[in-house]
């Protein structure tokens, strides 16, 4: 057979920039070499390229996204992506994947562009009306809309939490305590984002279930529970591994790991995700689910949670990369 050509595309033009060239390195280097011809690109603005070993830079041709290294040119059958916020997870890239008819490793371009707005994400959830789930009030502000600070407190309360609607790593989320803290947190998150939303504080333990695709299968992985010893799982906290803690599988009971488990199949599906993504979760003391978002290119470094999820079942990340990729050629 012969060998397929696999993009590994890291990069992009988020926060998220340098913790994406690592989840894009160590993707490259766990997917089976015999299998594939593995190519790690880097995106960034205008800037598309492949670095081969002797560093030198090798620019895509965007007409085609073929690459030509020394005279031979190179055609990919699949591209994985591993670029966390835009344009990687924001559906921008996926919409020129499509036009070129190169498959590809995350959700398609209408349903990353709908789960990256946490905003309208949040409002499509909340349509489902799924039984067990529920989501915080929140009031969405774009751009230079005139706000209320007393109404604002008044229907979501405080503390409070501001968050850019379309940002990942919690750049520009803030948790507003002080009615002081309002206007200052809303403009901080606007710096981030022109829209922005304000949304009730949630008390609980945080929970997250990956899920994948398998052909007809839905599988979710075992839950991590997240513990920040920060105030929240800020920026801070989520790369600092001194001031974090996964625990996988999460210490929780086999009823609460059941009902987060089916409700995230009902969302991968309502959604209709693909390849792997992870929903995140508040869970209170009395066990309220809360819905807090979707990641559709959730991080792969080794320390990030989805290859430790996939690992503690004992698959390998070889095997995990080699599924998602024959999936998306699928
Ligand atoms: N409504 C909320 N109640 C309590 N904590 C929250 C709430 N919203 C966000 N957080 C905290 O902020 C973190 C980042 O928020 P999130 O919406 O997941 O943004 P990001 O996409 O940047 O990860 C969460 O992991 C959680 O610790
Ligand atoms: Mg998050």
């Amino acid at each position: 057979m012969k060998k397929r050509n696999i993009a590994v595309i890291s990069g992009g033009d988020s926060g998220e920039h340098e913790i994406s060239i690592k989840s894009g390195r160590e993707v490259s280097k766990a997917i089976d070499q015999e299998r594939y011809n593995v190519y790690p690109l880097v995106i960034r603005g205008k800037d598309w390229y492949y670095k081969s070993p002797e560093h030198k830079k090798n620019f895509i041709n965007k007409n085609d996204f073929s690459l030509t290294i020394e005279g031979e040119r190179i055609l990919f059958d699949v591209v994985f992506n591993a670029i966390h916020g835009t344009p990687g997870e924001d559906g921008k890239l996926q919409g020129y994947f499509d036009m070129l008819k190169i498959p590809y490793t995350s959700c398609n371009h209408e349903v990353s562009a709908l789960t990256f707005h946490k905003g309208f994400c949040n409002q499509t959830v909340r349509s489902f009306a799924l039984d067990d789930l529920k989501i915080a009030d929140s009031i969405l502000l774009v751009g230079d809309d005139l706000f209320d600070e007393k109404e604002i407190i008044d229907r979501i309360g405080l503390p409070c939490f501001v968050k850019a609607v379309k940002s990942g790593s919690s750049v520009g989320v803030y948790k507003a305590k002080k009615p002081e803290d309002i206007p200052i947190t809303i403009e901080a998150a606007f710096e981030v984002c022109d829209e922005i939303m304000i949304e009730k504080f949630v008390k609980g333990r945080e929970l997250t279930c990956g899920v994948s695709d398998f052909g007809k299968i839905i599988k979710t992985w075992p839950l991590a529970e997240i513990i920040s010893k920060r105030e929240f799982f800020d920026f801070t906290a989520k790369y600092d591994a001194t001031l974090n803690q996964e625990i996988i599988p999460a210490p929780v009971s086999e009823e609460l790991s059941r009902r987060i488990k089916n409700i995230s199949k009902i969302l991968y599906h309502k959604l209709r995700c693909e390849g792997i993504v992870r929903f995140d979760y508040i869970v209170t003391e009395s066990e309220d689910i809360y819905f807090l978002e979707v990641n559709t290119v959730p991080g792969m470094t080794n320390e990030s949670i989805v290859p430790k999820m996939v690992q503690s079942e004992g698959i390998s990340l070889k095997d995990f990369y080699t599924m998602l990729i024959e999936n998306a050629l699928k």
